[in-house]
């Protein structure tokens, strides 16, 4: 393997960068990995110590389970069991941003490392190109948490993968930036009915409308036992403090609008209409949720700067979509 120096290796998709990358990850390597939802950090599912190494790159508390990713429902049968409600989520969301936890198959062959040591495993169908291809041309499932340091924000670009990872990663694969945004929607099915542990792409309506009864959250906010570890509160968050549901802003804040911000006004004086580009990012002028998703955590992080004070969010509707970002934003402001 050629290494450049102290540079990241970054190539763009194509079938050459997707031949590097599979005969990195047959090498026990990792890759950082474009799909929809954020960029992921691949490895094979197979090989404990390619696994071990996302836990090293990430820094990442060895008791996260990762998300395993195949590209088809046949793939997913030999590692894991799909009961009836899965089938049903599996047919409708697949390929796409929905991540199932199913039973474990023992034969399944998969490193314990991967699910860390539970009897469930997470599985995706990814729909995203390069994710596809490359799952297509290592012929093994991959492992794949979002491409960032523990508790930092989920990578939507190359860029933040580099930024995040460095040389911890053998290479980037660049695909542009993430379609959906935001982390997929995770749901337990292991027990008699599903449950969502984590929101995200595809809302509980999406769900329940294929499943035909109301599914139920479990998102572990209030102390108990916590089921999925990306319940830990404090777990998407910029280095400085976030502040949720602002009407105005204090001075030396940074503004993460949604919606218009025009009447906003600057405690002590002045208006969020005036403050300097470096202190200002849009979600959504229009308001539109998965505009807003889609630019999420791109925007924490180029707000994320000592040179604030903290980053004031403007309230963000609990419908749809809404519910995830907000799930991400509680989470950001967490201390
Ligand atoms: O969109 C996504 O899901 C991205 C892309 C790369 O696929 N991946 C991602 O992975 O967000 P990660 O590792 O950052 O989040 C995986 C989530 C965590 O909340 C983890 O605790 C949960 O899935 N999880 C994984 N295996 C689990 C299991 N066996 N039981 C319960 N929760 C599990
Ligand atoms: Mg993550």
């Amino acid at each position: 393997m050629v290494f450049y120096g102290l540079m990241t290796r970054i190539l763009s998709f194509n079938s050459v960068s997707v031949s590097k990358a599979a005969a990195i990850l047959k090498s026990g390597g990792i890759v950082g990995m474009p799909t929809e939802t954020v960029y992921g950090l691949a490895a094979n599912a197979f090989d404990s110590k390619a696994v071990a190494r996302i836990f090293e790159a990430k820094g990442r508390p060895q008791f996260n389970p990762l998300i395993v990713h195949v590209n088809d429902i046949k793939a997913v049968s030999e590692i894991a069991e799909l009961n009836e409600h899965a089938l049903i989520l599996a047919h409708k969301f697949w390929a796409g941003a929905l991540t199932l936890i199913l039973p474990r198959k023992h034969d399944s062959g998969l490193s314990d490392l991967v699910s860390a040591g539970l009897p469930s495993v997470a599985v995706r169908i990814p729909s995203h190109r390069a994710a596809r291809a490359l799952i297509d041309a290592c012929g093994f499932p991959l492992a794949a948490p979002s491409a960032n340091k523990s508790g930092s924000l989920s990578p939507t670009t190359p860029a933040h993968v580099a930024q995040s990872l460095g040389n911890a990663v053998d290479l980037i694969l660049a695909d542009g930036a993430c379609l959906v945004g935001l982390e997929s929607t995770v749901v337990d099915c292991t027990g008699g009915k599903p449950l969502i542990l984590r929101s995200g792409g595809i809302t509980a309506k999406n769900l329940s409308d294929s499943l035909g009864f109301e599914i139920e959250y479990d998102l572990g906010y209030h102390g108990g036992a916590v089921k999925s570890p990306g319940q830990l509160l404090k777990h998407y968050a910029p280095s400085i403090p976030v502040r949720l549901n602002a009407i105005d802003l204090e001075q030396g804040e940074a503004l993460l609008s949604f919606g218009s911000a025009k009447f906003m006004g600057v405690k002590g004086g002045g208006a969020a209409a005036d403050l300097p580009d470096d202190m200002v990012r849009h979600l959504s002028v229009e308001g539109d949720l998965y505009e807003a998703a889609a630019n999420l955590f791109a925007m924490m992080r180029e707000l994320d700067s000592p040179a604030h004070k903290a980053i004031a969010v403007m309230n963000i509707p609990e419908s749809g979509i809404g519910v995830a970002i907000n799930d991400r934003l509680r989470r950001a402001a967490f201390f």
